[in-house]
């Protein structure tokens, strides 16, 4: 954890203005500046920044956030990784003494940097051997080049050679000062049964692999004679550097045509992603060989919605395959397929048909994923209707795990006539599979009876985001409102004569109305809010805007921007004055809590009525129509109310 006075210390020091300024055009226009927005395409700018909030918002693509938000999201950065990186650009001294407080840790890191020092190492030596050793030209290089890569594409994804010695890397490596133990644990150097050590890659052409941000976390090493009982690739094993299931070769090189085109290509080999920069495609990827993960899947997502699966292989294969396509449905992707000719991979198809008809292929011929599902199956059931009956369950399957209803409407008229069945049916079997993507609460309202107030949610905060991020949470009115209170006005006195703060006074109406409220990103902002004022801080925008949660800071900047900071309407009407605008606090507090209220009440009824079954005893049906009855006077005295305040 890094403590908050360090984080403060960067936010303060990091002029946002700079920052932005070196990936933006920056016009001033009143206190904020404007331009053209680095997260979408447009003509005209929405992009908006606040110096004096620290804050950037795009009125048109909705990101917002402040300086670190900006970094991480321009960059594709972690949070740690874009304050080391504000720190080291503003001078903020990073004392990573105070973060390691245990003695493992800081074993790991300096293993992990040691690790790091190595590969640099092992790459400059590996492709030293292929551009300047005369067997590495003569073997390795001329490989790549029979292969049809160029010079300029084998320097760009730092193409290497492994000299064909028991040794040779070994000996090199221990003359500048690299220990045993770290090659043994980088997977370089290996041990055979005997004991006695060798060089893994020997004999071998490199693909080094790097992180999101270029560095050099792991190697692959293609054989070029084939051996018995040796393996195609050696790859390096897990380490403190590499997770071979959060990495995706290609992805460093294509991050920029990714986000640009909005698209990304998902092939199985290094060598297909290195032809298909070769023909000018460089938004690419490989899984390397194995079926995606989930943190790969969710890396893709950070760049692109958009992802196009790219076969090879015979029919057998692609079978085997499309299920791991679920998984990329289920996360919420778009995902198209293409396949190529039988026995070509996308590497030996555009070396083939060259980049012009390859690029006109991978346009032309790629399929919407359900499209092809069904007409792969059907193909395979011919008229047998017992077949076809499990043609359709697998392709509702499909379907059911797409999150957006809209999408999974669409898809369902599609295929339905593509199939050439009622649409009905298969909406039916649908909502049979939905049942258990309903949301915990959801189970709960539909199938307990128990009437508990505020419940404090038990995921934790990390589950919760990647829950929003995966499922779009909508707000309605009352809670965005709330929201929006408490961070522009949580500190400020309700009225004059009160001392009362703004948030404590909506906490407890909350609490003492036992209102429940399961839109997560607004429990989770009650919570950090009700810590906080426990622990006797003050509650200001401030907090909310710096807080470590990226997802909290988005949606602060977000409400604290909008309308009332940098919308250019506001900005023309230059006389509104923001307090005078927002002194009835109060009033305000109480509209959205009555409203939230009712809403809440409203629920309950739901819920009652639908435990209002034939099926339940004399006795338990009194007790919900008396209960109803109880909701229903509840509501009317707060509808009542309703005349009394201000209505938003
Ligand atoms: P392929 O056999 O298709 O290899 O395996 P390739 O990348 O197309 O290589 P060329 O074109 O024959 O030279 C696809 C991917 O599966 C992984 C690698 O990531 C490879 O790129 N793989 C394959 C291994 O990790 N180990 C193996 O032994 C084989
Ligand atoms: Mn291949």
């Amino acid at each position: 954890m890094i403590p908050q006075a360090k984080i403060d210390e960067i936010i303060y020091a990091a002029n946002i203005e700079q920052v932005i300024g070196d990936y933006v055009r920056l016009k001033r226009r009143g206190s904020n500046l404007t331009g053209l927005c680095p997260f979408h395409t447009e003509k005209s700018p929405s992009f908006s920044v606040s110096p004096a909030k620290g804050i950037f918002k795009c009125f048109g693509c909705g990101k917002a956030g402040n300086v670190v938000n900006f970094i991480m999201e321009h960059d594709s950065l972690g949070y740690v990784p874009a304050l080391k990186f504000l720190a080291e650009k503003f001078n903020v001294e990073w004392p990573q003494q105070e973060f390691v407080n245990v003695d493992e840790e800081k074993k790991q890191r300096d293993e992990k940097e040691s690790l790091q020092i190595l590969n640099n190492w092992a790459n400059d030596y590996f492709q030293d051997i292929l551009l300047n050793n005369e067997i590495g030209q003569a073997i390795g290089l001329s490989y790549f080049e029979s292969r049809g890569f160029r010079n300029e594409t084998i320097k760009k994804f730092n193409l290497g050679y492994s000299l064909d010695s028991w040794s040779a890397f070994f000996d090199k490596a221990i003359a500048n000062q690299f220990s045993e133990d770290l090659l043994f644990s980088s997977g370089l150097v290996k041990h055979k049964e005997d004991g006695k050590k060798f060089d893994a890659y020997r004999g071998r052409v490199i693909f080094p692999i790097h992180n999101l941000n270029g560095k050099v976390i792991a190697f692959a090493g293609r054989y070029l004679k084939k051996e018995p009982n040796s393996p195609k690739y050696v790859n390096s094993p897990e380490t403190l550097l590499y997770h071979k299931s959060n990495e995706l070769y290609g992805l460093y090189y294509g991050k920029n045509e990714i986000r640009k085109q909005d698209a990304v290509y998902l092939v199985e080999g290094y060598t297909d992603v290195i032809s298909m920069h070769e023909s000018g495609v460089e938004n690419v990827v490989a899984s390397s060989g194995t079926s995606l993960t989930e943190g790969q899947i969710r890396l893709i997502k950070r760049f692109t919605e958009n992802v196009t699966v790219l076969f090879d292989g015979d029919a057998a294969g692609i079978k085997a395959s499309i299920r791991g396509i679920d998984m990329l449905l289920e996360q919420g992707l778009n995902v198209r397929v293409l396949t190529f000719p039988d026995g070509d991979d996308p590497d030996s198809y555009s070396q083939k048909v060259g980049s012009d008809a390859f690029k006109n292929y991978l346009e032309t011929q790629r399929q919407d994923f359900i499209a092809f599902k069904v007409n792969l199956l059907l193909a395979d059931a011919g008229n047998d209707p017992i077949k076809k009956a499990n043609v359709t369950r697998e392709i509702v399957e499909s379907i059911s795990k797409i999150p957006d209803s809209i999408k999974r409407s669409i898809f369902v008229s599609e295929c339905a006539r593509l199939m050439n069945i009622d649409e009905q049916i298969l909406i039916v079997e649908l909502n049979k599979l939905r049942k258990q993507f309903l949301t915990d609460k959801e189970k709960e309202y539909i199938s307990n009876d128990a009437f508990e107030g505020f419940v404090p949610p038990e995921k934790s905060h990390g589950e919760q985001f990647q829950e929003l991020l995966s499922d779009s949470i909508i707000f309605d009115d009352q809670e965005r409102d709330l929201i929006r209170l408490i961070i522009n006005f949580g500190d400020k006195k309700i009225d004059e004569n009160e001392s009362e703060t703004a948030a404590s006074y909506l906490l407890k109406q909350i609490l003492e109305k036992e209102i429940e409220i399961d839109n997560p990103i607004v429990t989770l902002i009650l919570e950090e809010s009700y810590s906080v004022l426990q622990s006797g801080n003050t509650l200001d925008g401030k907090f909310f805007i710096n807080h470590q949660n990226p997802l909290i800071t988005t949606l602060a900047a977000n409400l604290l921007a909008k309308e009332y900071t940098l919308s250019p309407l506001w900005e023309r009407k230059a006389s509104v004055n923001l307090e005078s605008f927002f002194k009835d606090i109060k009033g305000d507090i109480d509209s959205a809590i009555l409203h939230l209220h009712i809403k809440y009440i409203n629920k309950l009824i739901v819920k009652n009525q639908q435990l209002l079954t034939p099926s339940l005893s004399e006795e338990d049906f009194e007790i919900h129509q008396h209960i109803h009855m109880d909701l229903i006077k509840q509501r009317n005295v707060l509808t009542k109310k309703i005349g009394t305040v201000i209505v938003k």
